[in-house]
Parts: structure tokens; C-alpha cells; sequence
């Protein structure tokens, strides 16, 4: 097969993961747009290399014609949570979607490879829009915790170095590695709550002090200097005291002389 055909091949792929990094991506963003915890943490994907395409119809021993219907990962993506918790719920949100449908799974973390991986896979169809038309594609999703990912990520490195024969006391190693990633993910989970409550005030916090700023440099333009002066080192003040309630209630005053400002400027 020529370079060029590969190239017409593999084009609807990369759309497809294109615009599944993108809607993925969208998802993060619309859950911190409206304050809600992300069960989605990051979204990475890639186009299978025509290299490893080859390795595995000869592996699999597939006709080159069936290469589409029978490599089901040219199109990946990896969907990193941060916890174990999360991968059902995206799970979840997928067989939800009209823009894909789910042609199988495969749920590693009920059934524990032997290696020690862990993960849940889902083969999806999902259709592209090309010049020829519409086009139908398989795409491999692979969900996991970022600990998870961590592991597989080692443990595959070490399989290419090793050429799939990982020496025994180094698998020895990885299955000990595993069963304590096993252990975190679970240490993880029982503080949840927690850890997602911090998350959560860092992230108000944080808005609500680009608020004030922003709030104080409006200020700046129509008020006089010196009483701006004063808001900004109550601000400092207050922030150095690290109360959130405080800076909130900061913020909302901040806000009632801002309104007052914009009622005058109406005037
Ligand atoms: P492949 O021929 O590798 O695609 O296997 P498969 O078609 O039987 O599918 P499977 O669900 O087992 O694996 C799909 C993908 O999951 C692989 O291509 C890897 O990216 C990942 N994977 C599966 N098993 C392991 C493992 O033991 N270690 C690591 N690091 N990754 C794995
Ligand atoms: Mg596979």
C-alpha cells in the first residue's frame, strides 16, 4: 500500500480524535464553568502509528482489507480521573451521548489483568463528516485514574525496553507497584470528599479574588485614587488573613460600591 493511501486512511481518524479531545476537553470546562467538581481530570489522544498499524495485523494475522473493522484502536483516547469513583460516572455520561454508541466494553478494573493493569475500555462507533461524506469510524476510549495511568505508562515503557519479555524479578517489581497504586486509588477514594471540597474553595477563591481586582481596577478609572488606595490595602488585609467568609463578604461590598458608581455613570 502506497504513503499516500495510508494518509487518506488514516485521515477520518484523526478528525475523530480531534474532535473527541475537544468535546471531552468542553466537558472539564463546562463542569468549572458552573462550580461542579470534573470527573474528567485530562484528555489526551493519538492516531495509531502505520508502524504499529502493521505489527498488529501480522500479530493478529488480519488481512489488510479487514484492517478497519478488525483494529478497533487506530483512533485512541484516554480519559485520565482522579478518582475511581469518576471512570463509572464518565462511563456513564457516554452511553448518554447521541454522538457515539458503545460497541463494547472491556472493564479491567473488575477484571484485573494479569500484568497488574488496571483501566475500563470502551469501543465506540463514531461517525465523522469527510468530503466524501459522512464516514463511520471505530474509536478505542481508555478511562482510568491518574495512578492507573501512571502504572500502565511505566509497565509499558518497561515492555519496550524488555521487547515483551520483561525479565522476573522485574515483573515481580511491577505487580508489587500495581497492588500499591491498587492501594492509593483506594486511600484516594476515603478522602474524596475531602480532597474535592479543598479543590473546590481553591478554585472560589480564586475567582473571587480576580472579581475584587478586577472590581478595584474599574474603580481606579472613576473613583479618586486615594479611596481606591484604601480598598486595595483592605483588600491585602483581608486576604493575608486567609477567612473566606470575610473575603466574600469583602467582595460583595466591593460589588454594592461598584453599583453605585454604575448608577451614578447612568445618571
Ligand atoms: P491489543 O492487541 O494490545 O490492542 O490488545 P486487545 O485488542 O486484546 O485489547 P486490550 O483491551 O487488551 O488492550 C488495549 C490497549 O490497552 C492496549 O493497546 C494498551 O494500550 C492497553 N493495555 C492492555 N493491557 C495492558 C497492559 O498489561 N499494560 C499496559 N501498559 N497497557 C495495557
Ligand atoms: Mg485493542
Amino acid at each position: 500500500m502506497e504513503i499516500q493511501l495510508w494518509r487518506k486512511i488514516l485521515c477520518p481518524y484523526e478528525l475523530a480524535v480531534r474532535e473527541l479531545i475537544l468535546k471531552f476537553e468542553h466537558i472539564i470546562e463546562e463542569h468549572r464553568k458552573n462550580n461542579l467538581y470534573s470527573p474528567i481530570e485530562q484528555v489526551s489522544g493519538r492516531v495509531k502509528s502505520v508502524a504499529s498499524i502493521l505489527e498488529k495485523l501480522q500479530r493478529k494475522n488480519i488481512p489488510m482489507e479487514r484492517m478497519e473493522e478488525e483494529i478497533e484502536d487506530i483512533a485512541g483516547i484516554r480519559i485520565i480521573c482522579q478518582f475511581e469513583e469518576d471512570i463509572e460516572t464518565v462511563a456513564k455520561m457516554l452511553q448518554h451521548r447521541s454522538d457515539m454508541v458503545i460497541k463494547s466494553e472491556k472493564n479491567y478494573l473488575k477484571n484485573i489483568k494479569e500484568s497488574g493493569y488496571r483501566s475500563y475500555h470502551l469501543i465506540i462507533y463514531y461517525t465523522v463528516e469527510t468530503i466524501e461524506g459522512p464516514k463511520k469510524i471505530q474509536a478505542e476510549l481508555q478511562i482510568r485514574t491518574m495512578a492507573m495511568d501512571f502504572w500502565a505508562t511505566i509497565e509499558h515503557s518497561l515492555q519496550y525496553k524488555y521487547k515483551g519479555e520483561i525479565p522476573p524479578h522485574v515483573t515481580e517489581r511491577l505487580t508489587k507497584a500495581a497492588e500499591a497504586i491498587h492501594a492509593l486509588d483506594h486511600e484516594m477514594s476515603s478522602v474524596r470528599e475531602e480532597i474535592m471540597d479543598a479543590q473546590n474553595s481553591s478554585r472560589l477563591q480564586s475567582d473571587i479574588v480576580q472579581d475584587i481586582l478586577l472590581c478595584i481596577e474599574n474603580l481606579y478609572k472613576v473613583s479618586n485614587q486615594r479611596e481606591v488606595r484604601k480598598i486595595q490595602d483592605e483588600f491585602l488585609r483581608i486576604y493575608s488573613t486567609k477567612d473566606m467568609q470575610q473575603l466574600e463578604r469583602f467582595h460583595r461590598q466591593l460589588d454594592i460600591i461598584a453599583e453605585g458608581y454604575r448608577a451614578q455613570a447612568l445618571k
